[in-house]
């Protein structure tokens, strides 16, 4: 368990970076600054909130999200991490990775000039997670809490092999009705349409959700903005080090069986995933770095 004072000790900011003891053992930091506020889990360096001054929380966290030990929240900024969906081969490996149900520790939480708070998370290996992944590398988070939303995901191969991973933020975006936003960026890009068997198709004009919706859109690298005329906001999405996006409701069934969307929790969300996915993995070289970055801006509807 995280020695909560020995981390308001040595990374607290009095008044602005907070650390506290979370529901089901878990710790979290609060960071408040005169632009933003934002609260991370260090398991998973999972972000759960953001709440840019004057706006409504950006990312949506399930009212029934359970807080456990070595479980992925429901919601928020889940880090997919080192491969994306099932495991390749393993059948019995965490979906998605192990990345989001381990701890991380603070290696740092600094106040930026523009009135920004950037904290860096790195992960901590374990041996299970060595068994399933056995390579020497350094994984780390760097989350910058402004008027922004800023990730760099970083991937440092300390090896002296060539490795291969897949990746992705798997953020939860807050809508205010699912069924009436549109999703621009995506126009003419190729998807695998997973709840149709995996079937190779194009995207024609924007995306809009009515079904449960789950695409790994491939070569897709603009960005991307959801218009939320309910919310009446645009949350803009740019990324780099990232050639897949992964558009993800689950809609009603599904939500119902994974037990913690809470009641029509599907609709006030959508999943817009900066990613490496598919046959879309990222090699790095030995001493080689990889970044996946991700800014999120709210911008007013048009
Ligand atoms: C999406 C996948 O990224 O994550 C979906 O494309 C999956 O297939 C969803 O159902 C949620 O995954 P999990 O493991 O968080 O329930």
């Amino acid at each position: 368990m995280a020695d909560i004072s020995a981390l308001n000790l040595r990374f607290g900011i009095p008044g602005h970076v907070t650390f506290r003891d979370a529901p089901g053992g878990l710790a979290v930091v609060e960071v408040a600054n005169n632009v933003a506020n934002a609260t991370i889990a260090l398991q998973g360096a999972h972000v759960t909130n953001w709440t840019p001054n004057a706006a409504e929380p950006v990312i949506w966290l399930s009212p029934a999200a359970k807080f456990a030990t070595g479980k992925s929240i429901r919601g928020g900024v889940p880090i997919c991490w080192p491969w994306f969906g099932p495991h390749a081969t393993e059948s019995a490996f965490p979906g998605h990775g192990f990345a989001r149900t381990v701890p991380w520790e603070v290696t740092e939480a600094t106040m930026l000039p523009g009135g920004a708070t950037r904290l860096t998370f790195r992960l901590i290996e374990n041996e299970v997670t060595r068994a399933q992944w056995p390579h020497a590398v350094q994984v780390e988070n760097h989350v910058t809490v402004g008027e922004t939303l800023e990730f760099d995901l970083a991937t440092r191969n300390l090896g002296n092999k060539e490795i291969t991973i897949g990746d992705a933020l798997h953020t939860y975006f807050k809508v205010g009705d699912v069924r009436r936003i549109s999703i621009h960026g995506l126009e003419d890009c190729s998807y695998l349409d997973k709840v149709d068997g995996g079937s190779s198709k194009r995207q024609s004009g924007l995306v809009t959700i009515m079904a449960e919706t789950d695409r790994i859109y491939i070569e897709s690298t603009n960005d991307c903005l959801i218009d939320d005329p309910v919310l009446r906001r645009r949350i803009r999405i740019t990324k780099r080090g990232s050639r897949t996006t992964v558009v993800w409701n689950p809609w009603i069934e599904k939500a119902a069986k994974m037990g913690d969307f809470g009641d029509n929790g599907y609709l006030g969300m959508v999943c817009v995933e900066s990613a490496n996915a598919a046959n879309d993995v990222v090699k790095i070289a030995p001493g080689g770095t990889h970044h996946l970055w991700v800014r999120y801006q709210v911008e007013p509807s048009a």
